[in-house]
């Protein structure tokens, strides 16, 4: 493993501006808070939430779509902001949530599959179909769909070309938002399967987002809850699992238990609809849907509280905040 990691965030925000309607005026949205992760060379990290905690937000940050309003991301040890766009690009990879419209629907899969190559000026006419064959055995896709068009193959091949479009020049990290999120539960499975033996076969490092915690167990190392824009909590698949501390964590993990592929959400149990972004609650943003609030949850935001490499902001957990409630609560 290398000193560096593969992957460092450090304190990032992303703050979009937003029309509130006709003459209303615009507010900031705070879509990425203080975000903090850190990916090392050959992990997956996975990044789980509800639809509107701000997960593409971030991914789209790392990737340098829209990078941080504030924040620096550093890849392998070198300040992302000081690299080229193609030198970043050659690196990090993304694989989107849709297939369909990631792909030029008027490009070969042939085509689609070697552009990277042309772009950074990888190889020879010669060289360039040798990696499109071995990338296409790699991706499990028959040689045969190299001259077909996106709207002729299932969801499941066209994403297994997007993921090989992302390979073949060899990137060091895979961004995937969502990645099987669009396709039939049928072949779900087979794509994470196949992500995760491209990972060990090429030494790759994941960030996988999803809204799936069921989906993490098998392929992650490590997760980082994500709750409106902010991470709350962050640690080793196994100890998440075994030991979820946050209370939204935890409502996760039950509504992970009985999954309903045909819910884009996962039912929660929780009384509150997810709040508005623009207007986040007060103090604790989970507090008005947590089944265990106290008095310091709507008034004080958590800090971050880590121990052995499990880190959370949540004020049942803070021993300062404990210390303090229960003096004053004996003194009733
Ligand atoms: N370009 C944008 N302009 C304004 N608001 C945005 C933009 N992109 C995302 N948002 C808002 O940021 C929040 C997080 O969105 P997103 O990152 O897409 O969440 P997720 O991927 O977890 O569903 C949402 O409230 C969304 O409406
Ligand atoms: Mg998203």
């Amino acid at each position: 493993m290398s000193a560096e990691p593969m992957i460092d965030v450090r304190r990032i925000n992303v703050t979009f501006s937003v029309s509130r309607g006709f003459m209303a005026g615009r507010k900031p949205l705070r879509a990425v808070q203080e975000v903090d992760l850190v990916a090392h060379a050959g992990e997956t990290l996975a990044i789980v939430g509800e639809s509107g905690s701000g997960k593409t937000t971030l991914a789209n940050a790392i990737l340098n779509i829209h990078p941080p309003t504030s924040g620096e991301i550093f890849l392998d040890g070198r300040a992302v902001r000081s690299l080229g766009r193609k030198e970043f690009a050659r690196q990090v990879q993304p694989v989107f949530q849709d297939p369909y419209s990631s792909l030029n629907p008027r490009r070969s899969v042939g085509a689609t599959i070697m552009q990277p190559l042309i772009v950074h000026g990888i190889g020879d006419h010669v060289e360039r179909e040798q990696k499109l064959l071995r990338i296409l055995d790699l991706v499990g896709l028959p040689r045969r769909v190299v001259n077909a068009l996106p709207h002729q193959l299932s969801g499941g091949q066209r994403q297994r070309v997007a993921i090989a479009r992302a390979l073949i020049i060899a990137p060091k990290l895979l961004v995937c938002d969502e990645p099987t999120s669009a396709l039939d539960v049928s072949v779900q499975a087979q794509i994470l399967n196949l992500l995760q033996d491209l990972r060990t076969e090429l030494g790759l490092t994941y960030i996988l987002i999803t809204h799936n915690l069921a989906v993490v167990e098998h392929i992650a190392s490590r997760v980082a809850v994500m709750y409106l824009g902010r991470i709350v909590e962050e640690a080793s698949v196994e100890d998440l699992f075994r030991a979820p501390k946050h209370p939204y964590t935890i409502a996760l993990l039950e509504s992970a238990l009985t999954p309903d592929p045909t819910l884009g959400l996962p039912d929660l149990g929780l009384s509150n609809v997810f709040p508005n972004p623009i207007d986040p609650p007060s103090g604790c943003h989970f507090h008005p849907r947590c089944n265990r609030t106290f008095a310091p949850c709507s008034r004080v935001a958590p800090r971050s509280i880590v121990s052995d490499g499990h880190r959370l902001e949540c004020h049942l957990y803070d021993p300062d905040i404990m210390s303090a409630h229960n003096a004053h609560s004996g003194d009733l």
